[in-house]
C-alpha cells in the first residue's frame, strides 16, 4: 500500500493529493480486478481525456452514439464512490458493468487500480497535453467551482501548479512517469496537440491499441467528426452541461475553447518565464518535447 494520510478534503498517497477515499478504499482498488478488453484512459486533468475516452467508445461502437452519458459508460474509476460522485456508487457495480469496459483515471503511474499498468492484462492510453494550456484550462474550471471557498486566483493557483499542489500532483511527474513506459505494449502515450494536429492518425493509433479493427474511409471519418470539439460541445452526452449548477456555476463551459495556444491569453511574461525555466529543468533529457502554439 503506497503511504498515506487524509489532508482536508484529500488522501495524500505517495505524496499526492488525491480524492478523499480512505485507507480501505484505497486497497481495494490497487487489487481492482481487470479484463484483458479494459481501457483506462489517463492523464493528468485537463489534458484531454473527455476527448479521448469518446474516440474510444465510438470506435468501439463502430461510430454509433450509444446515447448514454460519457461519465456513466466510463467511470471515473478513483471516484466511484466518493462523496458527490454521480453512479454507479460502489466497486462492485464497476466490476459487474459489461465488457468491455473503458475507465477514467487520472492518478499517477503508481497509483493506477488494478496494478502497475506494465504488469496487467488491460490497455492504458495516456494522453499529455503542453502544461500551459492544461494550467490555464485547470484554473478555468477551478473559477466555475459554486463554492466561493474553492476558488483562487490566478496567482494562487499558478503558484500551486508550478509546486505540484494542486490534487494529482505535479505535471511533470505525472506526465514524466507515463513517458518512462511509453514502449510497453499495452501502452499508447498520446499528446492533445498531436491528436488536434493529426486526428486520423492518433485515432488509428488507438485502434490499434484497443483491437478496433478496419478503421479506416468512412468510420474514420465518422470517428472524427463526433469526437470533435464543435460536435462534443453541442453533444449532452458528452458536454458535461449536467454538472452546471452543482459543482460549477453556469458561467462557461466544460467544453471551453479546445484550442492550443490559449494559455497567451493569461500568462504574463513572468508566469511564462517561470514555467519555461522549471519545464527545461524538469524535461531536459526526457525527449519528450510539447507544441505551445503558434
Ligand atoms: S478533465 O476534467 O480533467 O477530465 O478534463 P479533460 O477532458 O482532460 O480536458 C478538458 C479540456 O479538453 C478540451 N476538449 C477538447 N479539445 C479539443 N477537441 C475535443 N474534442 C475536446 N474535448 C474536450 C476541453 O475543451 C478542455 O480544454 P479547454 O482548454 O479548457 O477548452
Amino acid at each position: 500500500m503506497a503511504e498515506s494520510e487524509s489532508r482536508g478534503q484529500f488522501d495524500v498517497l505517495d505524496g499526492v493529493k488525491v480524492p478523499k477515499l480512505g485507507q480501505e478504499r484505497w486497497e481495494q482498488l490497487r487489487t481492482f480486478p481487470l479484463h484483458g478488453d479494459d481501457v483506462f484512459i489517463v492523464s493528468y486533468p485537463k489534458s484531454g481525456t473527455t476527448w479521448a475516452q469518446q474516440i474510444v467508445r465510438l470506435l468501439r461502437n463502430r461510430g454509433r452514439e450509444d446515447g448514454q452519458r460519457l461519465d456513466l459508460a466510463m467511470p471515473w474509476i478513483e471516484c466511484v464512490g466518493s462523496p458527490g460522485s454521480v453512479q454507479p456508487t460502489s466497486l462492485v457495480d464497476l466490476e459487474c458493468l459489461p465488457s468491455p469496459r473503458s475507465f477514467k483515471c487520472h492518478l499517477p503511474y503508481a497509483l493506477v487500480p488494478g496494478g502497475l499498468p506494465h504488469t496487467t492484462c488491460a490497455k492504458y492510453i495516456y494522453i499529455a497535453r503542453n502544461p500551459k494550456d492544461v494550467c490555464v484550462s485547470f484554473w478555468m474550471q477551478n473559477k466555475r467551482k459554486i463554492d466561493p471557498k474553492e476558488r483562487l486566483t490566478w496567482e494562487r493557483f499558478f503558484d500551486k501548479f508550478v509546486h505540484g499542489f494542486l490534487p494529482y500532483g505535479s505535471w511533470f511527474d505525472h506526465v514524466l512517469e507515463w513517458w518512462e513506459h511509453k514502449n510497453e505494449k499495452n501502452i499508447l502515450f498520446l499528446k492533445y496537440e498531436d491528436l488536434k494536429k493529426n486526428p486520423h492518425r492518433n485515432i488509428q493509433a488507438i485502434a490499434e491499441l484497443i483491437g478496433a479493427d478496419g478503421v479506416a474511409g468512412e468510420l474514420l471519418e465518422e470517428v472524427m467528426t463526433k469526437s470533435s470539439f464543435a460536435s462534443m460541445a453541442e453533444n449532452p452526452t458528452t458536454n458535461f452541461r449536467w454538472e452546471d449548477g452543482r459543482t460549477f456555476s453556469h458561467e462557461g463551459a466544460f467544453m471551453r475553447k479546445g484550442v492550443v495556444g490559449d494559455w497567451k491569453n493569461y500568462f504574463s511574461p513572468v508566469h511564462s518565464n517561470e514555467l519555461d525555466r522549471l519545464y527545461d529543468e524538469r524535461m531536459k533529457g526526457s525527449g519528450l518535447e510539447f507544441d505551445f502554439g503558434e
